[in-house]
């Protein structure tokens, strides 16, 4: 198997973290990769956003008000537990990454294309820190969309839109996942 049909196919969602610190070099070749992601029209319509400790720090107040709403919602026995999970997952990952996608609210069309061509990117850059040994879970939780977090993050929400946060770090485990075959997902037709 080549190394990149490898890289793909071993792949996996990392949810835990070393603290081994991820050197830039690493984060500039995942940008390369994701800037050379397929795009409809040459609209490169991707822009990745590497969060800080300062704007990580900004974001604190609201995770807290999350999830502190989601722990009243589910009942939750341990409220200081449940806070402090929420504020390690934005403080403890290595590198985080919010990527956006241009949004088209004329054309739902070219949103869509857009949209694909920013997943791509997010992809190659995920299989990018997967070659360098660094891996990545791509999140949509409430954070993300939070009309706050925009503001933070001073993206025009008018315009763009989080497709999620990219947390990449070196694996502390690397989860096992049942795929489909290639027999379950593929019709070959005469
Ligand atoms: C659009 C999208 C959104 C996701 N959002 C989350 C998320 O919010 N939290 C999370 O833990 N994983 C999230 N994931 C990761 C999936 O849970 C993961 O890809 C799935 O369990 C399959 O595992 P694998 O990535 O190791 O193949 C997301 C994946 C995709 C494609």
């Amino acid at each position: 198997m080549s190394k990149v049909q490898d890289i793909i196919n071993t792949r996996r969602t990392i949810y835990r973290f070393t603290q081994q610190e991820v050197r830039q070099d690493s984060i500039d070749q995942a940008l390369l990769a994701a800037s050379n992601a397929p795009c409809h029209k040459h609209t490169h319509p991707w822009r990745f956003f590497v969060m800080g400790g300062n704007i990580r720090q900004a974001l604190i107040p609201l995770i807290t008000k999350l999830a502190n709403e989601k722990s009243r919602k589910n009942n939750s026995l341990d409220f200081t537990k449940d806070v402090q999970r929420a504020v390690n997952k934005i403080i403890l990952p290595p590198v985080i990454i919010a990527v956006t996608s241009k949004k088209s609210p004329t054309d739902s069309f070219r949103e869509k294309e857009d949209y694909a061509g920013s997943v791509c990117a997010l992809q190659n850059l995920v299989l990018s820190f997967w070659d360098n040994g660094i891996g990545s879970q791509w999140t949509t939780g409430a954070i993300t969309r939070h009309e706050e977090t925009y503001a933070a993050l001073k993206i025009d929400s008018s315009k763009w839109e989080i497709i999620g946060f990219v947390k990449s770090g070196y694996p502390a485990a690397v989860p096992q996942v049942n795929k489909l075959s290639v027999d379950d997902i593929s019709v070959y037709m005469d």
